[in-house]
């Protein structure tokens, strides 16, 4: 049999954000994948890296006020601490912003272009000319051309769901400086994607992806190939292009070439044979996990860069769905949308590695994560089922047997059943019918349970002269729960390692033919797993609805705008701030934004309109502290003259807060 070599990879997280449960879907998919393999002695290979280029990356660096690589590399460390924990165990974890990854993203787009299927033409694009930057369409925001909802992004509507372009947004600004757009126009560097036509005709039809994936490509290709437009201008993220100064590769271009780098790395470093995997004639298997919102860069762009560059292609592309909570898109209003490290902070990560263990399967559907469910299943499956095999038993062999099983096997035909599921369940893992295979091992789970429930150790302990079938039915237990702790090591590695301890055994290759401890001494045992606490998880929702205001979320977290140029110190002191108090506030008749505002500045009352109706009733602002610019010149508006202005800080729409002095200050104080 031709040894197979397998090469593994999830798509790599971006560097602007934490990993949260929807990212985990995916890690532990592979991971569970990956693991397998590995205990049926495949030589396999799972990398994998933080992805860092692009404006988003740049844009919060810019905020925080530190470097893009201060920034990739803290977040990088976050993310492989998250996925340690989780139990997400790379062969190598990387970046993007590596040197084997520039290197391979030159080597590539030389080959292409070179092959000339790389083009240049002048574009017309919006550019902010404050911050000097051309803006990527999700950093425009304007009114909706078709519902004329206000503030939404330049490529979609939230309200109506009208996806545009961005200058069909009427009013529009840049999300970054707030700055009425310009056209610009520049050079792009494009991948002709079409002279690829014919390639992934054949080769999205070939077995390389699920059939409905397939199938979605198929409409994808008879609509015809555009160009793919792969260069950004300075300033950007990113890989310069080698012949084009001051343009770099777009994220997505350098992307998926991470894979290879990452790869790359782990073969320096372990003195693997790169080209024995990479190659055009590679015997070696190579898949990619992803989500189904990336199959376009991985079913198109990459097949045909890998072509085109004379390398080889993947294996297969395995896509999964999004992740839902509770039936619902993740909120952070809701506080579904959890962080891996918030969960970390509270519930055990075999717990959720089983959850999606048992709602994976091989195709594209969404998966939910309904928090009953899953305190049920964990609860039900691992405690009160697989974990329960143990301690029923244990007891017994430690007290009366001095922890020693017995010599002889009472069930052979049992213990056969157990070994020849082990075809089916290894298949349900080939194909990542993860779903059924944690239900065929949870079916040998419960005829372990009845056959306990039948024989009742609890009894044969105090009747006279059962001492030998005590001692045969406990060891028949234990060596059954050993093998579901070998069928389930994949999913819960942390459970199968102490499981193995307490059965004082060795790592457990995939179940085989295997014979049945016998006159073997176990260790203590100690419970391998509680029942889901929920608090625990009302504990989750809580604290992600507290870090709602800590998360950022690229253009969104407008509460995070960068800070504006440096004033000198007379420009300070012309400002004019007041302790004010609020007298009196009421709405503005036809403003759905204003408030009218009496305030009390000591000895002048003001009159001032202000844009706070979305945050605050008028009833809860009478009477209330807060500071205003005394000397601001008056200015007239539609309702009436605004005589100053209150300060306030947060994003916008419910998220305003009015600053408050501290207890002390009286009305009329200056602010210095
Ligand atoms: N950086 C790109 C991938 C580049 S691969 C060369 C990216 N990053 S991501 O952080 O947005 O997503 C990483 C992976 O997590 C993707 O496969 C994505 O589909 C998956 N998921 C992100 N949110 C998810 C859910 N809510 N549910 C399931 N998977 C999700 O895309
Ligand atoms: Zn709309």
């Amino acid at each position: 049999m031709l040894t197979r070599k397998v090469l593994v990879t999830s798509a790599l997280p971006y560097a602007n954000g934490p990993i949260h449960l929807g990212h985990l879907v995916e890690y532990i998919q592979t991971d569970i994948w990956v693991r397998f393999q590995k205990q049926r002695g495949v030589r396999c290979y799972y990398v994998c890296a933080d992805d860092t280029h692009g404006t988003p990356i740049m844009l919060r660096a810019d905020r925080e006020g530190i470097t893009p690589e201060a920034l990739i590399e803290r977040i990088g460390k976050e993310h492989l601490a998250d996925f340690i924990e989780f139990g997400v165990a790379f062969d190598n974890y990387h970046s993007t912003h590596s040197e084997e990854n520039k290197v391979f993203s030159s080597l590539i787009y030389t080959r292409l272009r070179d092959a000339g299927h790389i083009s240049s033409r002048t574009i017309t694009q919006a550019y902010d000319p404050v911050k000097e930057m051309f803006l990527p369409d999700r950093f425009i925001k304007g009114e909706c051309p078709k519902c004329g909802a206000k503030d939404q992004y330049g490529d979609s509507c939230e309200a109506c769901g009208a996806t545009y372009s961005p200058t069909e947004l009427k009013n529009a600004v840049s999300a970054i400086s707030g700055e009425k757009p310009i056209e610009k126009e520049s050079v792009h560097y494009f991948f002709n994607l079409a002279d690829f036509t014919d390639m992934l005709t054949d080769w999205t039809t070939a077995g390389h992806l699920q059939t409905e994936v397939s199938n979605k490509l198929a409409e994808w290709l008879a609509g015809g190939l555009q160009q793919w437009d792969i260069s950004r201008d300075a300033p950007y993220f990113g890989f310069e292009i080698p012949d084009a100064p001051g343009k770099y590769f777009y994220v997505w271009l350098d992307a998926p070439i991470g894979y290879m780098a990452s790869f790359k790395n782990l073969c320096d470093r372990e003195g693997l044979d790169f080209n024995e995997f990479w190659g055009k004639d590679s015997d070696a298997e190579l898949y990619h996990f992803i989500g189904k919102d990336i199959i376009y860069f991985h079913a198109l762009f990459w097949p045909a860069m890998l072509h085109g560059a004379h390398l080889r292609t993947p294996t297969a592309i395995f896509a999964h769905g999004f992740l839902t909570v509770n039936g619902e898109k993740m909120s952070k209003s809701r506080g579904t949308f959890i962080t891996a490290r918030t969960y970390l902070e509270h519930l055990n990560p075999e717990y959720l590695r089983y959850y999606f263990a048992a709602k994976l399967g091989a195709g594209v559907d969404d998966i939910d994560l309904n928090f009953d469910d899953f305190s049920q299943r964990v609860n039900s499956d691992l405690v009160g089922k697989v974990v329960n095999i143990a301690s029923r038993c244990s007891g017994f062999i430690a007290k009366r047997f001095s922890g020693l099983l017995s010599g002889h096997c009472a069930e052979p035909e049992l213990f056969a059943a157990f070994i020849i599921a082990n075809a089916s369940v290894a298949d349900y893992f080939e194909t990542r019918e993860f779903g059924k295979a944690m239900r065929e091992i949870m079916a040998l789970a419960d005829k372990a349970n009845q056959y306990i429930d039948e024989k009742k150790p609890w009894l044969l302990a105090k009747e006279e002269g059962k001492e030998q079938e005590l001692h045969e039915v406990c060891t028949m237990g234990i060596n059954l729960f050993r093998l579901l702790a070998a069928y389930l090591k994949p999913v819960l590695p942390v459970l199968a390692g102490a499981a193995e301890s307490f059965l004082n055994i060795g790592p457990q290759a995939w179940v085989a033919d295997m014979q049945p401890l016998l006159n073997h001494r176990i260790n203590e045992f100690k419970p391998l797993m509680t029942r889901v606490d929920a608090d625990k998880i009302t504990a989750i929702v809580e604290a992600s609805k507290e870090n709602l205001e800590k998360t950022i979320d690229g253009p969104r977290a407008k509460q995070f705008e960068p800070i504006a140029d440096t004033i000198d110190f007379n420009d300070f002191a012309k400002l004019d701030l007041r302790i004010a108090k609020i007298t009196k506030a009421s709405h503005v008749e036809g403003s759905d934004k204003l408030l009218q505002l009496t305030v009390d500045i000591g000895d002048e009352t003001r009159n001032i309109f202000s844009g706070i109706k979305s945050a605050y009733q008028p009833e809860e602002l009478e009477g209330r502290l807060t500071l205003v610019i005394a000397n601001l010149a008056p200015r007239k508006m539609r309702f009436g003259v605004s005589e100053g202005m209150v300060l306030a800080a947060g994003p916008g729409e419910q998220e305003i807060w009015l600053l408050s002095p501290d207890d002390g200050a009286v009305a009329g104080m200056r602010v210095k």
